[in-house]
Parts: structure tokens; C-alpha cells; sequence
């Protein structure tokens, strides 16, 4: 099949190349002639594990092609995929940004020249696709077209593998010809058996808000579990683990921590509350979700503060990680831009590592932090160690050298990577979160 995919960001690129590798041609346009021209010299604007060999493997076999021109692409394609970015509106109001859709829609529609679906990719607020088709008709009137809803469930650091082997394909369609080119576009899945879950438009639409919106849910119900077993004396590592067997609440997305981040559950609980309030409904877990979460940071820093022994204040505090989650280079609402700026302020120095994010978190973060090699390197003579991203590589850690190296043994654990007990014996001040810490 032949494919448009317009947007090359996360979304879109990631989507784009799994599908030329499913063995589609497929033309991923971009406004951003740099951009292009990076991708067609083989440079990858993100840092996403197998994405670069893929890319390269499919642009060599002639499946996957960069462009800033749609009409190379559009009048020739089965279906065209709109990935572009819907970030949190400028007004600051919770909305999504809509402004690229339509500008999309308006530049699709004059080049469709025989039949096409629009598929919607990006995450957008119920009744965007039918408003896209609205558009297409409007700029374009002879246009034959379906429009569609096919919306992602990719985490970054993982994003390849959820694509080629996801939970579920969910596609919104309202033409029986819509749903075959979608049905046909993930064929190679049927193989590994994924269920596609056909449906309407809308309700498409709404699943993606309603996935999010429960994981974030569940992040900060973990959250406040932890808290409480900090109130109580209990842990909550034994206690995820054993709700997490009961099939019906499942072990993942327990894991307590410093409070979800990223590009989508922070900007999607926000869009849906939104939505919701528009039709004079109201969804109020998910403000509990959301209130919660930034609650959960600002905790860190007081646990940070008070496991420093009440003040930060001309300390040295040695950050392992800053991303919103290891495996990415993405620093869009990670915990550590709040957390960090909050402790500088009351007047703590702080040195920092990231294995990939430094040079995104330089952006984020205020001026005046020392950013070093490796781990080793940021706690050289610090305070304490804040684990705030649970890279692999700050897994096992050599906990002798690092105690050598801080001029007073805490390790303040924002991931419960460590084990208390271990940690004590060794000899360290340690703080997890919602973990029992005898002694
Ligand atoms: C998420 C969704 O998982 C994905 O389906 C959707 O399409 C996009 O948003 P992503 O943001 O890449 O993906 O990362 P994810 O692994 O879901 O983690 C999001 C945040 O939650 C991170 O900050 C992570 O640290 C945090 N998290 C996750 C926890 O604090 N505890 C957990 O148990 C799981």
C-alpha cells in the first residue's frame, strides 16, 4: 500500500517506519526542510532505541521516503495518516491545539485525487476527525474520501516494540471501505494474532483519553498508597505486588514515584477534563488524578529537604537522571523541572547526569546546574544522591565508591530501585518512596 504520513515527530515517525517495515511505501512529510533534510541524511531527530537501524534499513530498501512536498506523496496514497502535534493550547486553558490538524486537513485536500482514507493518528478531542472531514470537503468538494480514527498507545523508549506487537489495534471508521484499507494496512498483525477493535469515530477517539486518563489514575493512586504507607509504617513495594496479582487491578503501572511526566498523560488528563466540562459533564477521578500528581512532586521536595536533615541550603545534591522516564531523551513535563528549580531556589547546588537527556534538559531546567559524565562524577563531594530516573545503567550502581565519593551517605531513591536493608547495611541515610526503612 502506499501511505502518507504527514508530521515526522514522535508519533509520526515512529508510526511511519513500522509500517514501511510491515512492508508499506510509505512518504513521511514535514514542513521542517531541516528536519527532512536530516532524515534523508540519515540523522535521527530523537532518541528512541531501533528506531535509527530502522529507519536506515527501510529508506535502503526503497519502503520509506522524506519530504517537505505533499503533493509527492498524497495523490498517490491508499490512506494518509495525520500525525502532527496537538500540544496543550497556548491559552493555557487545558485545550488541545488543533491549529495543525486543520492547517493539514486544508493542505491534504486539494491533492486528493482518487479514492483516500484520512486517518487521524494524533490525539485529539472527540469530534476532531469529523471537523477534519468538514475541512476536506469544504477545501476540496470532489474529494473521495473515508475519514478515520486510529489512534497510538506507543511509550516512548518502547515504542517499536508496541507497535509491532500491541495489547489491541483500535480503529474508528464509519465506512465498511475505511475499515479494509485499515484492516489491510495491519495485516502483518494478524499473524501474532492482535485484536483490532473496530468502532465508531468517536468513541476511537474517546478510548485514547480514557486509556491515558486510567494510567494516570492508577500512577496516583500508587502515589497516595505509597504516602499512606509512609504514614502507617508499611511498604509498598510487598503491597503493588500483591494487589498486582489480583487479575483484576494487574501488576503494571504500580509503581509508586515523584509523579507521572511526559507528553501525554499530563497534556491528555488535561484535554479530557476539558472535553468532558464542554458536554456539562465531569470526570473527577481524573482531576483527583491530576491535583495528586503535582501534590506528589512537590512531597519530593520536602522528602528531599527533610531526608537532607531539614534544609538544603548551600548542599550539594547529585541528580541521576532527569527525562520523565529512562529510555528517552524527552524532557516534557518530567518531575525533575519542577523538583530541581524548587530546591535551587531555597539555595542548593546541584550536579547532574543523564545518559541521554542533558542536552533537552538544558532547556528545561535553570542556568547555574553542573552537568557531568556519569554517575560517579555527580556525586563527587555531594550532600546527597537523588535517583530520579530509573535508567539501567543507575541500576547497580558500585555503592561503596558512590558512598566514598558524597561527602555524607544519602541516597535519596525517587524510584525504589535499591533495597532499604541493603542500603542501611551499607551504611546510608536511605529514603524511598512509600518503602518501609527499618532502623
Ligand atoms: C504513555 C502511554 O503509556 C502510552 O500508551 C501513550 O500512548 C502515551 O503515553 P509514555 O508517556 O511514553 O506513554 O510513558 P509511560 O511508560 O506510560 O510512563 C508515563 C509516566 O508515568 C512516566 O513519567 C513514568 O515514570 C510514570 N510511571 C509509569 C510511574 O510513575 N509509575 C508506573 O508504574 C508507570
Amino acid at each position: 500500500m502506499n501511505i502518507t504520513m504527514i508530521g515526522t515527530g514522535y508519533v509520526g515517525l515512529v508510526t511511519g517506519t513500522c509500517l514501511a517495515e510491515f512492508g508499506h511505501f510509505v512518504t513521511c512529510v514535514d514542513k521542517i526542510a531541516e528536519k527532512i533534510e536530516a532524515l534523508n541524511s540519515g540523522k535521527i531527530p530523537i532518541y528512541e532505541p531501533g528506531l535509527k537501524d530502522l529507519v536506515h534499513k527501510n529508506t535502503k530498501e526503497g519502503r520509506l521516503k522524506f519530504t517537505t512536498n505533499l503533493s509527492e506523496a498524497v495523490p498517490d496514497s491508499d490512506a494518509v495518516f495525520i500525525a502532527v502535534g496537538t500540544p496543550t493550547s497556548r491559552r493555557g486553558d487545558g485545550y488541545a491545539d488543533l491549529t495543525y490538524i486543520y492547517e493539514a486537513a486544508r493542505e491534504i485536500a486539494p491533492h486528493l485525487s482518487s479514492y483516500t482514507t484520512v486517518i487521524d493518528k494524533s490525539t485529539v478531542p472527540v469530534g476532531t476527525a469529523r471537523q477534519v472531514a468538514r475541512i476536506i470537503r469544504e477545501t476540496n468538494p470532489d474529494a473521495d474520501f473515508d475519514i478515520a480514527s486510529n489512534p497510538e498507545f506507543l511509550r516512548e523508549g518502547a515504542a517499536i516494540n508496541d507497535f509491532m506487537r500491541p495489547d489491541r489495534v483500535v480503529i474508528g471508521v464509519d465506512s465498511e471501505r475505511a475499515e479494509k484499507v485499515l484492516r489491510d494496512i495491519y495485516k502483518p498483525l494478524y499473524l501474532i494474532e492482535t485484536p483490532i477493535v473496530c468502532t465508531t469515530i468517536e468513541t476511537a477517539e474517546l478510548t485514547k483519553y480514557a486509556a491515558n486518563a486510567f494510567l494516570a489514575i492508577k500512577i496516583s493512586f500508587i502515589n497516595e498508597i505509597a504516602n499512606v504507607c509512609e504514614a502507617v509504617g508499611a511498604d509498598v513495594t510487598d503491597l503493588a505486588k500483591a494487589i498486582g496479582m489480583d487479575k483484576r487491578i494487574g501488576p503494571k503501572f504500580l509503581h509508586p514515584g515523584p509523579g507521572y511526566g511526559g507528553s501525554c498523560f499530563p497534556k491528555d488528563t488535561l484535554a479530557l477534563m476539558r472535553i468532558v466540562q464542554e458536554h456539562g459533564e465531569n470526570v473527577r477521578l481524573v482531576e483527583a488524578a491530576v491535583e495528586v500528581n503535582a501534590a506528589q512532586k512537590a512531597r519530593m521536595v520536602k522528602k528531599i529537604r527533610e531526608t537532607l536533615g531539614g534544609s538544603e541550603t548551600g548542599k550539594t545534591i547529585a541528580f541521576l537522571g532527569l527525562t520523565f522516564k529512562p529510555e528517552t531523551d524527552d524532557m516534557r513535563e518530567a518531575p525533575s523541572i519542577t523538583i530541581i528549580p524548587a530546591l535551587m531556589e531555597k539555595g542548593a547546588k546541584i550536579k547532574a547526569h543523564d545518559p541521554q537527556g542533558m542536552e533537552e534538559a538544558k532547556k528545561y531546567l535553570p542556568e547555574g546546574i553542573k552537568y557531568v559524565q556519569n554517575a560517579y562524577e555527580a556525586c563527587e563531594g555531594a550532600d546527597a544522591v537523588v535517583l530520579m530516573t530509573e535508567w539501567n545503567q543507575y541500576r547497580s550502581l558500585d555503592l561503596e565508591r558512590i558512598k566514598a565519593l558524597l561527602r555524607q551517605p544519602v541516597f535519596i531513591d525517587l524510584r525504589n530501585v535499591y533495597d532499604p536493608d541493603r542500603m542501611l547495611d551499607l551504611g546510608f541515610t536511605y529514603a524511598g518512596v512509600g518503602v518501609l526503612v527499618k532502623g
